[in-house]
């Protein structure tokens, strides 16, 4: 079973758990033994089964176990056994006795509460998954003690006219309440005090506090081959000490003192002021405002745009030149800037308000200058209010082609958008139809710019995904019937030759995107359709008419796609920084105020402590995924190696990716090179989730922002 079935199992059960305890109270206050005895015993068997589910858990993790393990399942079984024991036996005599008064002592406090109470201390698990979640810590442990230990003593209170001790009892509740609550809002507090400028060097004691609740490794969890990195890692951190770092555990590096160097301002990382040899220069101008836009089908839609248009201009480059882009904000009163995504520009031209540059004010601009050095398929996007921003319009396409490289065939790009409610390819509400000629090798380059995945199938040809995220692939082989699932942010390049018979592209098995039409003066070429070896993933005809057909083809799984070649560094190798990114839900610390957010590591932003790195450093990010939603996580100014999913290794081409989607249970582990120094976000890119808390910073070293270091996402 995958760790998502078994987090969705783990629930259903604590919910069974709860609610027959809690019946079997409430039956057996309404004195009928009979049925309280049979749901208390289908709570033992419920409670019996959410220990199993916990220790099925553990073997993909201890991030996925971890409050259940310390908190929720000692206190459902210690709370089953009493229940069991003090209530059982008299149940039973009841549900056996003749008389009306046999019947009638299972109403009384003896049975009702310790039943009852049971039922609290079942609840009390899902009410922590969901409102705490990873970490498990003290505090919020010692509140939601008192909260059920409170229950119960007010279930006695209002049953019974005397509780032995009841004095003792409630004052242990509320001291432990009170002891709960300022082991939680202390730390907060103090962060909550750290100013945002600050966040970036002065998080030590934030840092310090992540650092004691980050995880300890794999404690339960030795035996999946996902926990077993883990479970290695942790001894292995004071790996980088020859250099002076009290390190010790995963966060330690936050702990450095990276501020103690002198500062160089992330305002000194710019682009050159000359291309490459043989390179030109690339000027565009966007000026960002609002406006009026006519989709394909003459639909109007509001919008924030570049230049008027959605997307904006398309800024081409071939590698080796200086693109120089000119930004000016019309009337987006929210600020602009622009983000290269995907593109290890330098960290002052990469666009983030707040932390490199200030967001461009209306009547503003800044000029950004970097050197094209990564070919391939990327994408542009302001990163002021960016959740609502690039919903809105303010994005585009960046495609830099190699140096030398002819333009034969057909190049389309295609950014896949959702535009008030309709899926849009560029400003096309209705299918792109495009005559070509067969023979004519076709490039589609697709782009997700919404917050979420969106599948793509491409019928009438056998084709080869080339390229993803920019980066081309190792010994792509050849596609047929599979569906392309695109994380947001992501971008797959697609090409194939021009068939006789037209190819049609698909969004969401609903969404017609492109329709190719073969027309009559082909070249003749032999098209791929029938190359031999065609990694067909499922038996249906390929059809280009037949959406029904291509909602039914398998996902590609692109850790087995291709071939594998040579990278400069691998799982095997020597780490000199390692982070672990646990991604989940609860109530965390937002900016100001406690919100529902999206945490990582129990922490919102801007709470979640910058990881800080040395240039040159060799680092490998852990990112995990303990709740119920898709995280794309991005990494800005690096380009990552994914070592493993799940434990598991590619073993096709090696994947270069900028943005990876995390799915619910899923454990990825990449790697990168810090080769890129700056201040860089770190987030998930269904922008909504770093809106409400789901992203932090990663720092160089000795490099300082002289903005206020808070950033609106
Ligand atoms: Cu495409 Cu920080 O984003
Ligand atoms: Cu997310």
């Amino acid at each position: 079973m995958t760790t998502d079935r078994l987090m969705a199992l783990d629930l259903l059960v604590s919910v069974l758990a709860a609610a027959a305890w809690a019946g079997a109270g409430a039956a057996a206050a309404a004195r009928r033994p009979r049925t309280a005895a049979a749901l208390m015993a289908g709570a033992m068997v419920a409670s019996l089964a959410r220990a199993g589910s916990v220790l099925a858990l553990a073997g993909a993790g201890w991030w996925f176990v971890q409050e259940k393990v310390t908190v929720a399942l000692p206190l459902l079984l210690t709370a089953s056994v009493v229940a069991a024991v003090t209530a059982g036996p008299r149940l039973l005599a009841a549900s056996h006795a003749a008389s009306a008064a046999g019947r009638d002592a299972v109403g009384s406090p003896a049975v009702v509460v310790p039943l009852l109470g049971a039922g609290y201390a079942a609840a009390a698990g899902p009410v922590q998954t969901f409102l705490l979640g990873y970490p498990a810590e003290p505090g919020s442990a010692l509140i939601l003690l008192a909260v059920v230990a409170g229950a119960v003593l007010v279930t006695w209170r209002a049953m019974a006219p005397r509780v032995p001790l009841l004095r003792a009892a409630t004052a242990a509740t509320v001291a432990a309440a009170l002891a709960g609550g300022v082991l939680t809002f202390l730390p907060a507090t103090t962060a909550g005090a750290t100013t945002p400028g600050a966040a970036l060097g002065a998080t030590t004691s934030e840092a310090a506090t992540a650092e004691a609740a980050s995880p300890g490794g794999g404690v339960l969890g030795d035996g999946a081959p996902a926990a077993a990195a883990p479970a290695a890692d942790a001894p292995a951190e004071g790996g980088h000490d020859m250099r002076g770092h009290a390190a010790s555990a995963q966060m330690s590096a936050q702990t450095s003192t990276q501020m103690s160097a002198p500062g160089r301002p992330v305002t000194d990382f710019r682009g050159p002021a000359e291309p490459a040899p043989g390179g030109t220069v690339r000027r565009f101008t966007l000026t960002a405002r609002t406006a009026t836009v006519t989709l394909s089908s003459g639909r109007k839609v509001a919008a924030w745009t570049f230049d008027g248009q959605v997307p904006g201009p398309p800024i081409t480059a071939t590698q080796g030149d200086l693109v120089e882009v000119r930004l000016r904000n019309a009337d987006i009163t929210e600020g602009v800037t622009l983000h290269w995504h995907g593109y290890d520009v330098p960290s002052g031209e990469d666009g983030v308000p707040g932390l490199t540059q200030e967001a461009v004010p209306p009547g503003g601009e800044f000029v950004y200058r970097f050197l094209a050095a990564q070919t391939g398929t990327y994408w542009y996007h302001t990163h002021e209010v960016s959740d609502i921003g690039v919903r809105m319009g303010l994005y585009g396409m960046f495609v830099v082609a190699p140096k030398g490289s002819a333009t034969t065939g057909v190049d389309l790009t295609l950014p896949v958008h959702t535009f008030a409610g309709t899926t849009v390819a560029g400003d096309h509400d209705q299918p792109i139809l495009q005559g070509v000629a067969p023979g004519t090798p076709v490039r589609l380059r697709l782009v997700n710019t919404d917050n979420t995945p969106h599948r793509f199938t491409l019928a009438g040809t056998v084709y080869r995904l080339v390229a993803v995220d920019g980066a081309d692939l190792s010994g792509p082989g050849p596609l047929s019937r599979a569906g392309l699932r695109l994380p947001a942010g992501g971008r797959y390049d697609l090409a194939f030759t021009m068939p006789s018979g037209p190819v049609v592209l698909r969004a969401d098995d609903r969404t017609e995107v492109v329709r190719l039409t073969a027309t009559a003066n082909g070249t003749g070429h032999a098209s791929e359709t029938d190359a031999p070896g065609t990694q067909h993933t499922s038996d249906n005809a390929t059809d280009a008419g037949d959406a029904a057909a291509a909602a039914g083809w398998p996902e590609l799984d692109l850790t087995r796609y291709g071939t594998p070649a040579p990278t400069p560094y691998t799982s095997r190798s020597r780490f000199d920084r390692r982070f672990t990114l646990v991604l989940d839900r609860g109530l965390a610390l937002g900016d100001g105020l406690p919100i529902y957010a999206h945490t990582i590591n129990g922490r919102a932003y801007p709470h979640v402590p910058t990881q800080v790195v040395r240039e040159g450093d060799l680092v490998r990010l852990t990112v995990v995924n303990r709740g119920r939603d898709t995280h794309p996580w991005h990494l800005h100014g690096h380009r990552v190696l994914v070592l493993a999913r799940d434990g598991r290794a590619p073993t096709g081409s090696p994947l270069w990716l900028d943005t990876f989607d995390v799915r619910p249970g899923e454990v990825w582990e990449v790697a990168f090179r810090a080769g890129n120094p700056g201040l860089w976000m770190n987030h998930c890119h269904n922008l909504s989730h770093a809106d409400l808390g789901m992203m932090l910073h990663l720092a160089y070293e000795g490099v300082t922002t002289p903005f206020h270091g808070g950033h609106g996402g």
